[in-house]
C-alpha cells in the first residue's frame, strides 16, 4: 500500500527515482501505463473550450503532451527542483525550444565555447536565419560573460560539463551575474544528470537534458528535457513543442521512467569505471592528455567537487600520435564500440573532430580545442577490468605498429 502514500514527503534522490508516480496515485499499478491515445474526448462543448483555452487542465490533443509523458515530466520535475518540465522528442529538440523561448529576431545569445556539436549547428546553421546572433565565449572566466554583454543581449547558454573535453563551469558563479543583469541561465546537464547536479538549485533559469544519454540509460530512445519555471514550460508547450511537433511519445516516456529507476546505480557504475579509466589513460606513456574532471590534475577540479556529486562517466584524451593512431586505437578495440552516442551500458568510443563535431569549421574546432587525436570515451556499465584490458591491448596495438614503422603521424 505504501506507494500510494507517499508522493507529498520529499524523499531522497535514490527513492524518488523509483516511487512517485500518477499511476500509483491513481490506480495503484507498480509500473506507469502507456496510454497511447492521440485524441482525448470531453463530456460536454463547455468543458472542450475551457481546457483548449486554458481555463480547465486537461489534454486535448497528443502533440501537446500525454498522460504517460506528464507522469514523466513531473517526475523530472521534482528531480531537477525545478516548477515544471517538458519532455520532447530528443536533446535538439529541447535546447532549440529553450533558446527559441527566450530568443527572437535581432535578440543576442552569450554562448560558453564548449558547446556540443549540434548546439553548434544550431546557432550557425538554422538560428541566423530567423535573425538570432551568438557570441562564444570562454565562461571559465565568469568576468569574460559581463563583457560579452549587448544592448540586444537576451540569454546565457552554457554547458558543464562540456562534451566533449569535460570543461567544468561555476554554474553559482555564473548565475550570479545573469541575475544581476535580469538574463535568463539556461544550462545543458546531459553529462551530470539531476543525480549528480542540480543547476537550478545554484541559481540557473532553465535546465536542458538530452534524455537519449544518461535519463534513459539505454541506447534505445531519443528524447530531451526542459525544466525551469511553469509560465516558461507553459509557453514552450504551447507556442513552440506543440505546433512544431516535436513531442515525446508515450512509448519513449514509459521507456524512460522505467530508465530512471536505475539511474542511481547506473550512474554510480559509470563513475566509478570512468574514475578508474582515467587513472589508467593518465599514466600510460602513449597518451598525451586526459580529461576527467575527477582528476587532480583538471584545471576546474575544485569547482567540479564543490557543484558535482560525482564526476561522471565520461573520459576524453588524446593520443601522442593524432588522427592516425586515434583510428588504429579505435579500430583495435574489442570491447569499447565506435558510436555517436554516450551513457549507455556499453562502452561506446567516439572521435569528435570527424564525429559529434564535424560540422564545425577547422578554424572553430581549433579554438574550441578539439583536436585530432582527441577521442570520447563513454564508460559503460562493464566491468572496469575488461574496459581497461580493452584499452591496454589497443593501446598496445599502436605501440607495435608504431615501432614497425607502420604509423604515419599527424602530429
Ligand atoms: C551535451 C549534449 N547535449 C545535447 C545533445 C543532443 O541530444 P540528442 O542527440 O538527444 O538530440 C547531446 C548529444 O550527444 C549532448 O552530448
Amino acid at each position: 500500500m505504501g506507494g500510494w502514500f507517499i508522493v507529498d514527503k520529499h524523499w531522497e534522490m535514490d527513492t524518488e527515482l523509483i516511487h512517485r508516480h500518477s499511476e500509483q496515485k491513481q490506480t495503484g499499478a507498480v509500473a506507469q501505463a502507456i496510454v497511447p491515445a492521440v485524441a482525448y474526448s470531453f463530456a460536454d462543448c463547455q468543458t472542450a473550450m475551457e481546457v483548449v483555452s486554458g481555463k480547465q487542465e486537461g489534454t486535448y490533443y497528443g502533440r501537446y503532451g500525454n498522460e504517460t509523458l506528464y507522469a514523466l515530466e513531473e517526475k523530472m520535475a521534482v528531480l531537477e527542483n525545478g516548477e515544471a518540465a517538458l519532455g520532447v522528442s530528443s536533446g535538439m529538440a529541447a535546447i532549440s525550444i529553450a533558446l527559441l523561448a527566450f530568443l527572437k529576431y535581432g535578440d543576442h545569445v552569450i554562448v560558453t565555447k564548449d558547446v556540443y556539436g549540434g548546439t553548434h549547428k544550431f546557432l550557425t546553421s538554422l538560428a541566423p536565419r530567423f535573425g538570432i546572433t551568438f557570441n562564444y565565449v570562454d565562461c571559465t572566466n565568469p568576468a569574460n560573460i559581463i563583457r560579452a554583454m549587448r544592448d540586444n543581449t537576451k540569454a546565457v547558454y552554457i554547458e558543464t560539463p562540456s562534451n566533449p573535453l569535460l570543461t567544468v563551469l561555476d554554474i553559482e558563479a555564473i548565475a550570479k551575474i545573469t541575475k544581476r543583469y535580469g538574463l535568463p541561465l539556461i544550462v545543458d546537464n546531459t553529462f551530470m544528470s539531476p543525480y549528480l547536479q542540480k543547476p537550478l538549485n545554484m541559481g540557473a533559469d532553465v535546465v536542458v537534458h538530452s534524455a537519449t544519454k544518461y535519463l534513459n540509460g539505454h541506447g534505445d530512445v531519443l528524447a530531451g528535457f526542459i525544466v525551469g519555471r511553469t509560465e516558461h514550460i507553459q509557453f514552450m508547450r504551447q507556442n513552440i513543442m506543440g505546433d512544431l511537433g516535436q513531442v515525446l511519445s508515450a512509448w519513449d516516456a514509459f521507456l524512460i521512467l522505467r530508465g530512471l529507476k536505475t539511474l542511481g546505480l547506473r550512474v554510480e557504475r559509470h563513475c566509478s569505471n570512468a574514475h578508474q579509466i582515467a587513472a589508467f589513460l593518465s599514466a600510460h606513456p602513449l597518451v598525451e592528455t586526459v580529461h576527467y574532471p575527477g582528476l587532480e590534475c583538471h584545471p576546474q577540479h575544485e569547482i567540479a567537487r564543490k557543484q558535482m556529486q560525482g564526476m561522471g562517466g565520461i573520459v576524453s584524451f588524446e593520443l601522442k600520435d593524432g588522427l592516425e593512431a586515434a583510428k588504429e586505437f579505435m579500430d583495435a578495440l574489442k570491447l569499447a564500440m565506435i558510436s555517436f552516442s554516450l551513457g549507455d551500458p556499453e562502452t561506446l568510443v567516439q572521435h569528435p573532430a570527424t564525429m559529434t563535431h564535424f560540422s564545425m569549421s577547422d578554424k572553430d574546432r581549433t579554438a574550441a580545442g578539439i583536436t585530432d587525436g582527441l577521442i570520447r570515451l563513454s564508460a559503460g556499465l562493464e566491468s572496469a577490468s575488461d574496459i581497461i584490458y580493452d584499452l591496454e591491448e589497443a593501446l598496445q596495438t599502436i605501440n607495435q605498429k608504431e615501432k614497425e614503422g607502420l604509423l604515419w603521424k599527424t602530429v
